[in-house]
């Protein structure tokens, strides 16, 4: 059987920055997200029994040999609940062609978990998909609910899943996703995550969580915008702050990366509700309201940035009809 996935990538307003099992991919702490409607990921995946190997193309790009075992590790997860041997051809579309410094390991393991196990003939439910693509790659378990997510952490891989706590329709957000440089970065999110410890900061950063938590999903159902942006822009200084001071440091701010920050800043004493959250890349993610997404993108412009994306809260992980072969 063939199955073809189409999922989103996701920004999160509260990280997941710090893994308690690199293998399982159990993160430290609780995250939350939006679904992002323009950047997507679509996966068709089909076991077969004349091939003899795992066939893997994405956007027709050569893959490196470590993203080719990654996916086939994943594959393996697969093979391994719904018991069966067969390889897998597996064509995947990035809506976001290579070099736009857009990359988004949440929409690809998510796109190719919900493919693989529809392909493999496994009825799992929600639950059980996130689980799966949370072994692929930790994000990637936040764009498999619809709309507004949390990932809770949990104790052990049965409980490390995601759940919808509003549907997209919630709240008219904008994330407009501003391309700073189209090098990739230098340093992995996955690497990154396993020097969080060494930053003295990181203690602080966990102890202060579950009330910085709860009080940005306050904002989000009361939809206060003002709380619920500085919340999410000072958790993302706090994580690139235990980035700056790990051993090795790690920098992900490009120049105009700190030049589009402090406009930000600059606009919102102009009384324009925009704020800024940051992922490991040097792209910025705008976070505003609907009704202005016109001047943030017209003082974009003004300013020279004129490489964005812009985005609604959308639905998460679904199977589509047309397939990729
Ligand atoms: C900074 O999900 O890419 O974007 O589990 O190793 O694949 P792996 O890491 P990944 O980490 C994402 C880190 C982040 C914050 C976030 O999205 O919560």
């Amino acid at each position: 059987m063939k199955a073809t996935a189409k999922a989103p990538a996701n920004i999160a307003f509260i990280k997941y920055w710090g893994k308690r099992d690199e293998i399982l991919r159990l993160p430290v702490n609780n995250s939350v997200s939006m679904n992002l409607s323009d950047i997507f990921t679509t996966t068709t995946v089909e076991f077969l029994k004349n091939i003899k190997k795992d066939e893997i193309r994405i956007n027709n790009e050569t893959l490196s040999v470590k993203e080719k075992e990654r996916i086939v590790e994943h594959l393996n997860r697969v093979r391994a609940v719904a018991d069966i041997k067969d390889y897998a051809r597996v064509v995947t579309q990035n809506n976001f062609p290579k070099g736009t410094g857009i990359a988004s390991s949440a929409s690809g393991f998510a796109a190719l978990t919900l493919a693989a196990v529809s392909a493999a003939g496994l009825g799992l439910d929600e639950k059980a998909v996130s689980i799966l693509a949370r072994q692929g790659s930790g994000s990637a378990c936040r764009s498999v609910p619809d709309g507004f997510v949390e990932w809770e952490a949990g104790n052990c891989s049965e409980d490390s899943f995601s759940f919808s706590i509003f549907p997209q329709t919630w709240w008219n957000l904008r994330d407009i996703v501003v391309l700073i440089s189209k090098k990739s970065k230098r340093v992995s999110s996955s690497e990154g995550h396993s020097l969080t410890e060494s930053s003295p900061f990181y203690k602080t950063r966990i102890q202060g969580m579950s009330d910085k938590i709860k009080d940005l999903k306050d904002a989000l159902k009361n939809k206060d915008f003002g709380k619920f942006g500085l919340i999410t822009e000072t958790e993302a200084l706090n994580m690139h702050a235990v980035m700056m001071t790990s051993t090795p440091p790690i920098f992900y701010w490009l120049p105009k990366t700190l030049e589009l920050m402090l406009l930000t800043r600059k606009w919102r004493e102009e009384q324009l509700p925009v704020y800024f959250t940051i992922d490991a890349g040097s792209s910025i993610h705008l976070i505003c309201e609907g009704k202005s997404e016109k001047r943030v993108t017209k003082n974009l412009k003004d300013n020279g940035f004129d490489n964005f994306v812009i985005n609604k809260p959308s639905r998460g992980t679904h199977l589509v009809d047309e397939h990729l072969f």
